[in-house]
């Protein structure tokens, strides 16, 4: 709820935030890319989700499946082909999707900011790093330059940079410690949300330790909300609360770490979860997934996932299964688990079922 920021965070929350709103509730979002000639590809197609204040969702599935392009359409970062073509994105109750660019500024980095995968080509390597952390707090929060180039300062010593070095340029740093500058950069306008795309894909095993470390504290000492985007299923273990898993654009199974990870319901995470090396279990073969993704610009009618689900039945290849939500937090979209089955939820196959956990308390 957006009492606990507003008490908590430097800037007072947008003018139109709606009171007791969830934090970010995404309904419904679609994605498409204008291709030449061709038919456009549905890269996200009916996601819903909702993060709440201080909550820490991972997000998993192959490449390609539409991670990063629903973080992107968060804050209509997207490629210039690509356009929410239905949904909303509504941010302590106010829907960004119809905003235009100019109103969009007032939301990208002040409330949500993304951590990209490689720091150096995020980072401008001719400027100083101290500088283009300065730089959001000057032109977005209109502070005074001396007054940005301490706050970076700031933000650097949180991050584990001594502030002595806001005067070197990225190839000066190494790999870890130009991603914090990055997440540095990310914090400096304390945002509600921070988004990391792959943020340690990067990194050898010891660094993203760390930084994922990293992020787990500053979670805790400031409260932080963050969306993870990660291929790598411990990571999403190890750091966060929930966890949303893609397929092909669409939303499979989402609910709490624990419950899916233990106890996955949908196939494909059950494929995905095989499939992962895990160094506490025993040795084992790891499982594959047969087959690749589908062709987005013509994805299979029904359940994305059939041809290559080994408990497809006759409705998968026709009938788009619908999201069934359980008692214990978790949806799932599947024909196994139709509404009614037991320990399902009373509601609307699709929309209502599908709708973020934050919204299920009501919210006009
Ligand atoms: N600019 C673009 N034009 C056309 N198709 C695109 C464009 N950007 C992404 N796509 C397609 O949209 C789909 C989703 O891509 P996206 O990058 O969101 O996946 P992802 O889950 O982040 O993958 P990865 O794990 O490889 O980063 C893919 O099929 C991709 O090929
Ligand atoms: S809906 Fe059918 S094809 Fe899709 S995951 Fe479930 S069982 Fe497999
Ligand atoms: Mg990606």
């Amino acid at each position: 709820m957006t009492t606990g920021i507003s008490g908590r965070r430097q800037w007072p929350l947008p003018k139109q935030a709606v009171p007791g709103a969830p934090l970010l509730a995404v309904e419904d979002l679609s994605v498409r890319f204008r291709m030449p000639g061709g038919p456009s590809v549905k890269a996200v197609d009916g996601v819903s989700f909702g993060l709440d204040d201080g909550e820490a969702l991972g997000i998993a599935g192959e490449s390609g499946c539409g991670k990063t392009t629903t973080a992107l359409s968060l804050v209509q970062l997207l490629p210039g082909n690509g356009r929410i073509s239905a949904g909303s994105v509504k941010l302590f109750g106010i829907d960004l999707v119809p905003k235009t660019e100019r109103q969009l500024a007032r939301y990208r980095w002040r409330e949500i900011s993304i951590v990209f995968q490689g720091a150096m080509n995020a980072l401008n390597p001719v400027r100083r790093i101290g500088e283009q952390i300065a730089e959001p707090i000057e032109v977005r929060l209109g502070q005074a330059r001396e007054a940005s180039r301490k706050r970076a300062g700031e933000l650097l010593e949180l991050v584990g940079i001594p502030r002595q070095r806001a005067t070197a340029y990225p190839h000066e740093l190494s790999g870890g410690m130009r991603q914090r500058a990055m997440i540095a950069m990310a914090l400096a306008c304390d945002p509600a949300i921070v988004i990391g795309d792959e943020p340690t894909t990067a990194l050898d095993v010891m660094v993203q330790a760390q930084i994922l470390k990293l992020l787990e504290q500053l979670r805790r000492d400031l409260g932080l909300s963050l969306i993870l985007i990660t291929h790598d299923l411990s990571v999403i273990a190890e750091t966060c609360d929930r966890t949303m898993v893609m397929y092909a654009g669409r939303v499979a199974e989402e609910g709490p770490v624990r419950r899916v990870f233990t106890a996955p319901r949908h196939p494909y995470t059950a494929k995905l979860l095989s499939s992962f090396p895990n160094i506490r279990a025993d040795r084992r073969t790891l499982g594959i997934i047969p087959g690749q993704p589908p062709d987005l610009r013509t994805p299979p009618p029904g359940c994305r996932f059939a041809p290559r689900c080994s408990e497809a039945m006759p409705q998968c290849t026709t009938e788009v299964p619908p999201e069934v939500r359980f008692a214990d937090g978790v949806r799932v979209a599947c024909h196994l688990f139709p509404p009614g089955t037991p320990g399902s939820l009373p509601g609307t196959p699709g929309r209502a079922a599908g709708a973020p956990r934050a919204l299920a308390g009501g919210v006009s």
